[in-house]
């Protein structure tokens, strides 16, 4: 195989941007899409010249003609296709968050290593340049060991009112905050303890399903390192910081738009040059590169030519911790894990 056969499954939002990104990989073809709104799929199909509009998604696994999928619904439906498109045979992307409960999440990931297809979850934070060059420099020991990581994620109003819906959307933590978390234990490795506090502040749909809209989370690694994450749905910027401290020096990434967007890092207290990165908004950043990189890593390890990221397992312990500091929320205490 020399090409991946790709088909979507849910033509809303995100798919319009896993299709621009794919479209941008050679080795990967857009081969089919389905939706239940037909004519959301055959809107898709035609701005993507994708050639097959199916009439189900089991129809579309049940098709030689399809390699992978990508899984584009809403969230509460993500587990039951994952597991029937590893059971067919297919290597699949499932958007990011992988579900809802931990449970549905180690059931998709167990169908995955059962039927050995490689399960990609929308983690693209992972692909994007700044990121990627502060793991590679984490890794490399330029800043020692780690002491403290934090950050802040400005997300913006929810299209729709499922995202607040703890049984279809998950609310802030689970939707978008699941990032970070991945990030984090990226970074970092594993967590030990977890304490958040948060609340409806701004939106009425996060009062309507008693989810949070803003929420303040302090983690503690296994590492020893200490974390922090503000998350916001309500900044309505869409931005993000970062900032890692280490034994040696420090990372610093600042994708701020409202204030006209800089990344850089320093080292030993003195600022070096500023990176390529420059310039860049958050958005901009992820358009340019991130989901693009995600794309060409899933369909690069369907080929086989790199070795999986992102995993269901990776995702596993990402909802783990969502779980566990909504847990805190609710309990108003810290969890340990
Ligand atoms: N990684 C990211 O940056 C990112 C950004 C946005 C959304 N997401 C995730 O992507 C997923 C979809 O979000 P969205 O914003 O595109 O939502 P959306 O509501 O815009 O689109 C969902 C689509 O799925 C379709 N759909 C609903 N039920 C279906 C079914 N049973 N079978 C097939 N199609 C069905 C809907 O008709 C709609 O077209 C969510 O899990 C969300 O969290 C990820």
């Amino acid at each position: 195989m020399n090409q991946v056969r790709i088909g979507i499954i849910g033509a809303g939002r995100i798919s319009h941007v896993m299709s621009t990104a794919h479209a941008q990989v050679p080795e990967s073809k857009l081969h089919g899409v389905f939706d239940v709104v037909r004519a959301s799929a055959e809107k898709l199909a035609s701005k993507f010249n994708i050639p097959n509009v199916y009439d189900s998604y089991q129809d579309m696994l049940a098709s030689d003609e399809i390699d992978a999928v990508l899984v584009c619904t809403p969230t509460f439906l993500h587990e039951q296709i994952v597991i029937d498109a590893a059971n067919a045979g297919k290597h699949v992307f499932c958007q990011k968050p992988m579900a809802l409960t931990l449970e549905q999440c180690e059931r998709m990931n167990a169908a995955a290593l059962e039927n050995n297809i490689i399960l990609q979850v929308g983690f693209m934070i992972r692909y994007t340049p700044p990121f990627v060059e502060v793991k590679e420099r984490l890794d490399a020991g330029e800043i020692g060991d780690i002491i403290a990581i934090r950050s802040a994620v400005f997300g913006w109003e929810p299209s729709a009112e499922w995202f607040y819906d703890p049984d279809q959307g998950g609310g802030i933590l689970i939707d978008t905050i699941i990032h970070t978390f991945d990030l984090y234990r990226w970074y970092a490795g594993e967590v030990t303890s977890i304490y958040a506090d948060g609340g409806a502040y701004v939106f009425e749909g996060a009062r309507k399903f008693g989810t949070a809209d803003n929420i303040m989370c302090a983690l503690k690694f296994e590492n020893g390192a200490m974390g922090s994450i503000y998350g916001s749905w309500s900044s309505g910027y869409g931005d993000k910081t970062l900032e890692i401290y280490g034994t040696k020096g420090s990372f610093f990434i600042d994708l701020m738009e409202a204030q006209g967007g800089r990344a850089f890092i320093k080292k030993d207290r003195e600022a070096e040059a500023p990176n390529p990165a420059e310039g860049w908004n958050n958005l901009g950043v992820l358009w340019k590169f991130g989901y693009q990189q995600e794309a060409r890593q899933f369909t690069y390890s369907v080929l086989g030519k790199v070795p999986p990221q992102a995993t269901g397992t990776d995702a596993v312990a990402a909802q783990r911790l969502a779980l566990l500091a909504d847990e805190s929320i609710r309990t108003s205490k810290v969890v340990h894990i």
